[in-house]
């Protein structure tokens, strides 16, 4: 039996634009999804997900394995056992972490060799079957950890240095992401050369994040959040209750502020000065939210004991 886990994410910019060949940064959080993988005499596989919505990627991720590496191999039986520290309702990225870790976990038990480039690409394959749109941003937070700059499909992984300290507060809202990328597709089509320029602007945001960060300029970094966020909002994927969360937060001290992800729900994000991190926190939960506690630049996937 081995037991494989990879770290949940959160994007820090760059959301959409990166879907149109933008560049994002992603940045691993220590909230974990595990599986436990173990052959049996069935010729089948077994699956033990309590509460999981995301069996379609797991069933997915075993099916592209097989048949990748199946011709080698004769006996197919397999159970895996799925927990995780968040469920599918925040945003951080179950269904990517859920496929990782499941392509590794067979890995692993088959012995095939895999590397986590080739992960990457089977996983990002997992998702595009099932959700037909998508970056693979997630996939490579929970393939390689820590903080990333991200192009569309992998073209650029690029680990940068330095945690970002967030605060994160969640709207207590599922997003739908599939069909706000959707959604953004049809404005896209119907005003090409202001989606165009508005995704061509969030791309330069984020060179100018990445150079933040690698800086460790914080306050810099919090400013480049909230004109991303105003582009966010002119893309119409923003919503009433991350815009009171994102508010709360700024009014409450905070450098900057934005949503994180696909929008409509889910997460925000905000960075603050150490001596306002508490009333940051405490404002976004008045205003409705839930503070997060996580830690970011996590871990990569990893094979635990
Ligand atoms: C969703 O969390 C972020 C998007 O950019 C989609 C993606 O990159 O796959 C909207």
């Amino acid at each position: 039996m081995v037991t494989v886990s990879a770290p949940g994410k959160l994007m820090l910019m760059g959301e959409h634009a990166v879907v149109y060949g933008y560049p994002c940064m992603v940045t691993a959080v220590d909230q974990r999804l595990r599986v436990s993988a173990e052959r049996t005499r069935s010729s089948r596989l077994s699956l033990d997900a309590p509460g999981s919505r995301d069996t379609r990627f797991v069933e997915a991720a075993v099916a592209r394995f097989f048949a990748t590496y199946g011709s080698t191999i004769t006996d197919r039986g397999v159970s895996l056992s799925i927990r995780s520290d968040f469920t599918s309702q925040v945003g951080f990225g179950s269904s990517s972490a859920v496929s990782v870790a499941t392509l590794k976990a067979l890995s692993l038990v088959y012995e095939i060799e895999m590397s986590s480039r080739e992960i990457f690409d089977a996983a990002y394959q997992v998702t595009l079957d099932i959700q037909g749109v998508g970056s693979g941003f997630d996939i490579a937070a929970a393939v390689f950890g820590g903080t990333i700059l991200f192009k569309k499909g992998g073209e650029i992984i690029e680990p940068l240095p330095n945690p970002v300290p967030l605060v994160v507060g969640y709207t207590g809202i599922k997003a739908d992401t599939p069909t706000l990328i959707r959604a953004v597709a049809e404005k896209h089509k119907k005003e090409p050369e202001k989606l165009d320029k508005l995704f061509a602007a969030i791309g330069k945001l984020v060179l100018q994040g990445k150079e933040a960060i690698v800086a460790k300029e914080w306050e810099k970094l919090g400013k480049l959040m909230n004109f991303d966020q105003e582009y966010l909002r002119n893309l119409g994927v923003s919503s009433e209750k991350l815009e009171s969360l994102i508010s709360a937060a700024k009014e409450a001290g905070a450098w900057g502020a934005k949503l994180s992800g696909a929008g409509g729900g889910d997460c925000m994000i905000a960075i603050a000065p150490e001596e306002k991190r508490r009333s940051v926190e405490e404002a976004i939960e008045k205003a409705g939210g839930q503070v997060m506690s996580v830690t970011t630049h996590a871990e990569s996937i990893r094979v635990d004991v």
